[in-house]
């Protein structure tokens, strides 16, 4: 059947994954906020839609334009520090603004896929299953579950997708990601410390795009963990990186989390069991090094970085 899709965040690290991999009877809206629009690359079924979430008006707006069926809100802040310091905005965005788009949703009878996130728990009991009880340790991860609460009172048809923290790669213009900022360094041969003590089973972008697209082709409902097939910690992440790209892992060296005064507290294992994902949509987590190997296979083209 073909579909209409609302896409928010189209620009970020997941939507330029998500438009990638878009089913061929699908069509997509992709949304962003700030940027540039000469910038933004033309892709077939995709058009692209100036606007921001914070806005009832250009939300609705967005829906009268485009009628979609289907809505996958990812338009957040998502730097955890940022949201630390900036509370107000943090809310705006992640809170007020998704709270637009169940709204709109509401209004238009469309379904939602919300991207939620790892950082709705604390990290003291993994690996986490759908069931856990989240409790957020820092004000991003406040924001992703005051979302899942108002989702969960809407009445519309939903999924949330708690996804593990990402990686791939990101336009030059967006935010890094942890594969993304090792990578950088490494190339310009700086020496890096990388915790040893946090771990994830971190999520390959392409990974996470494939288990989404299976949720809407299969119009599932309700909370979906979505990480990759390995717990590792950061550091053995980054040796992971320099032995995938061939780089020196001897510029690595692991330090404990203390080692940084970070604003935003970092839960220490957050990993999640991934049984319902692999059953359920069919998708299997991709271990690290096949998924820092898809990556490299798959390399940005027509984006220049700054140091590469
Ligand atoms: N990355 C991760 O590791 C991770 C882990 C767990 C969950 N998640 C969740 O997954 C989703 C996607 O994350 P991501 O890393 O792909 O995002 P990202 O790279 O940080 O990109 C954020 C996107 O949101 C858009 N945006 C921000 N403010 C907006 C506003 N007011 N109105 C409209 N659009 C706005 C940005 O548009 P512009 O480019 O135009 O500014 C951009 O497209 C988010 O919900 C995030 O919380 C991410």
């Amino acid at each position: 059947m073909a579909r209409k899709i609302l896409l928010t965040g189209g620009t970020g690290l997941l939507g330029i994954s998500l438009i990638a991999r878009m089913p061929f009877s699908f069509t997509i809206c992709a949304g962003y906020y700030k940027f540039p629009k000469d910038r933004l690359s033309k892709a077939g079924r995709c058009e692209y839609r100036e606007f921001d979430i914070t806005s009832r008006d250009q939300v609705r707006a967005a829906f009268k334009g485009y009628s979609p069926d289907t809505v996958i809100h990812a338009a957040s802040i998502g730097n955890v520090d940022y949201c630390e310091k900036n509370k107000n905005q943090a809310e705006l965005t992640n809170i007020i603004g998704s709270r637009n788009m169940i709204e709109a949703c509401a209004e238009n009878g469309c379904s939602m896929i919300f991207t939620s996130s790892n950082a709705v728990f604390d990290g003291e009991h993994p690996p986490y299953d759908e069931a856990a009880a989240p409790n957020p340790v820092d004000y991003y991860g406040i924001t992703k579950l005051e979302t899942e609460k108002a989702l969960a009172s809407s009445g519309i048809k939903y999924s949330i997708v708690r996804l593990m923290t990402m990686y791939g790669w990101n336009h030059p213009l967006e935010r890094q990601n942890p594969v993304t900022w090792i990578l950088e360094r490494l190339l310009r041969k700086e020496r890096l410390n990388i915790v040893n003590d946090i771990y994830n089973n971190h999520l390959f972008a392409g990974n996470a795009a494939e288990a989404i697209w299976a949720i809407v082709r299969h119009e599932k409902e309700g909370i979906y963990h979505i990480a990759g097939g390995e717990t590792v910690s950061r550091y053995d992440l980054a040796l992971n990186v320099a032995d995938c790209f061939g780089l020196d892992r001897g510029l690595i060296n692991p330090v404990a989390s203390s080692f940084f005064s970070q604003l935003a507290q970092r839960p220490k294992n957050t990993s999640y069991k991934i049984d319902k994902m692999e059953k359920d949509l069919l998708v299997r987590g991709l271990g690290i090094r096949e998924g820092l190997e898809a990556m490299k296979a798959d390399p940005p083209r027509g984006w220049k970085y700054d140091w590469m």
